[in-house]
């Protein structure tokens, strides 16, 4: 079974409609990835483990919670996973950050990869993987690939938007990996790009086109 949450939040479809609004220009479709990103960390942390501790308050013992279980590391795609590091890290300001760097060879549409550097201790971290974009799921696939070799055993996968071709790609070659989008689109155009989608979202939010 794919393991994929679609994140319904209206905030974030109504967010989302502004991403693929092809009038927004990019400051505002830079902060609207970083608020959507916000988002949809809040729904991906939901299941963190908490412990019980006490404190002490003005007015008395209480008992509250605190996040426990291994901390997390956050790994942008590079480029346009850039856009959501922000957001992520408004929520969760401790993540370390690792960097991947993949283009899609425009012709074959296979990853390359051109940059890695993760924490020293990757492997005692939980990581969420950030990629406002899954098409055909060849870079997720790969940046998947190369956080396992490192040692990583709980991979999340953020993306905003994905076509169900990538679902099919990282479910099939990592069904452990669970993925958080907020729609998953129509399909895949012969360009490999998400119909009906939002563009190039590397080029929207560093305004290179
Ligand atoms: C885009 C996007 C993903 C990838 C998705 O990056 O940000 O990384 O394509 O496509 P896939 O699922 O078919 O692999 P791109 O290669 O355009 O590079 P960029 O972020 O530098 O613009
Ligand atoms: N990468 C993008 O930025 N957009 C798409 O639609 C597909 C891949």
């Amino acid at each position: 079974m794919e393991k994929v949450n679609v994140l319904t939040h209206p905030l974030l479809q109504h967010k989302l409609t502004i991403l693929r609004d092809e009038t927004t220009g990019v400051k505002e479709f830079r902060e609207i990835v970083s608020e959507v990103a916000t988002l949809m960390c809040y729904e991906a942390t939901r299941n963190l483990p908490v412990e019980a501790i006490e404190v002490q308050t003005p007015v008395g013992q209480a008992v509250g919670y605190a996040i426990a279980g291994k901390k997390l590391a956050i790994v942008p795609i590079l480029r346009a996973g850039l856009g959501m590091v922000d957001g992520i890290l408004t929520l969760v300001p401790s993540a370390k950050v690792g960097h991947v760097g993949l283009f899609r060879d425009p012709e074959t549409l296979q990853p390359v990869e051109y940059y890695c550097k993760l924490p020293q201790d990757i492997a005692e971290r939980d990581v969420i993987i950030l990629d406002p974009m899954l098409a055909t799921g060849g870079s997720a696939v790969a940046a998947i690939d190369l956080i396992k070799r490192h040692g990583v055993k709980n991979i999340k996968l953020m993306n905003i938007l994905a076509a169900p071709e990538g679902i099919h790609e990282v479910c099939s070659k990592h069904p452990d990996v669970e993925i958080y989008c907020a729609a998953v689109d129509e399909k895949l155009n012969d360009h490999g790009y998400i119909v009906p989608g939002l563009g190039d979202a590397g080029d929207r939010i560093f305004g290179t086109k």
